[in-house]
């Protein structure tokens, strides 16, 4: 089968910093992909190549079969595209129903949003978002009342609302407790039937117990790749981690 996403060969050069050095990144539909390595090894600057924040100095990424190398971080994200980054896209005076449901306008175009129906069915999929995140009694309160914990779940709601097909979050469990960690896994459990997910994690545990494969970055290029087990069990991998250790 067909990838979703295939990056190939990325290189990115900032400068006299080589960020990538020729990275590669395959995931399949609905396969849970975890991006891990060290500080600095490049894994921000792999998502946003992807996501189109970054143009990589060279290489290529394909989505769904198209070659989106240089497309905007818009089209992407038309194309099926959803990212959630360390830095908060939630405005915090709004309310958690109205910061979903301009996520969701974001992806609606205007014609179908003047008609009363479809404002019905954004209801619908608002309430649905809160429901999944556990945030449904929260629905009027500003975002900025919530935890920090809830402020992320808030964000992955958004994120998910336009109904991507590649969900890209880079370390959404940073300065969550253990609790919250937890309650994250079982959260994001559910959308893997409806898509894929790339996600950042320095938490080894938590990334091992909801991901079907795992890329691990080391300087820029790809130190390893394969099924949980497999990593566990690679030597080169050990040798980075222990030599940090
Ligand atoms: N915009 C930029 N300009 C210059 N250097 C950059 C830029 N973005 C990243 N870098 C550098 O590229 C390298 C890779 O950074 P990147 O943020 O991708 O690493 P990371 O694996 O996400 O690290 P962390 O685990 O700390 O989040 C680092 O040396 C970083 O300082
Ligand atoms: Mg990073």
């Amino acid at each position: 089968m067909m990838a979703l996403l295939e990056a190939r060969g990325l290189v990115k050069i900032f400068g006299k910093l080589t960020a990538l050095n020729g990275a590669d990144l395959t995931v399949a539909e609905n396969e849970f992909h975890g991006l891990i390595g060290p500080n600095g090894s490049g894994k921000s600057t792999l998502m946003k190549c992807v996501a189109g924040a970054e143009i990589p100095t060279s290489g290529t990424v394909t989505f769904g079969g198209h070659d989106i190398s240089r497309a905007s971080p818009a089209d992407r994200a038309r194309a099926g595209m959803s990212l959630k980054f360390q830095i908060t896209s939630v405005l915090p005076a709004l309310t958690l129903y109205d910061n979903i449901l301009l996520a969701l306008q974001a992806q609606t175009s205007l014609p179908r949003l003047v008609f009363s129906r479809t404002r019905g069915i954004l209801h619908d999929r608002v309430m649905a978002m809160l429901e999944q995140f556990r945030l449904v009694d929260r629905a009027m309160d500003p975002a900025s009342a919530l935890s920090h914990g809830q402020q992320q779940w808030l964000e992955i709601a958004m994120a998910l609302a336009p109904e991507p097909k590649l969900l890209l979050l880079d370390e959404p469990t940073g300065g969550m407790s253990l609790e919250e960690r937890r309650v994250t896994g079982e959260l994001l459990q559910p959308i893997k039937k409806r898509c894929s997910l790339v996600i950042v994690e320095h938490d080894l545990d938590f990334i091992r117990d909801i991901c079907d494969r795992l890329t691990v970055l080391d300087q820029g290029a790809v130190l390893d790749c394969g099924t949980v087990q497999h990593i566990q069990s690679s030597a080169r991998v050990q040798e980075v981690y222990l030599r940090r250790a």
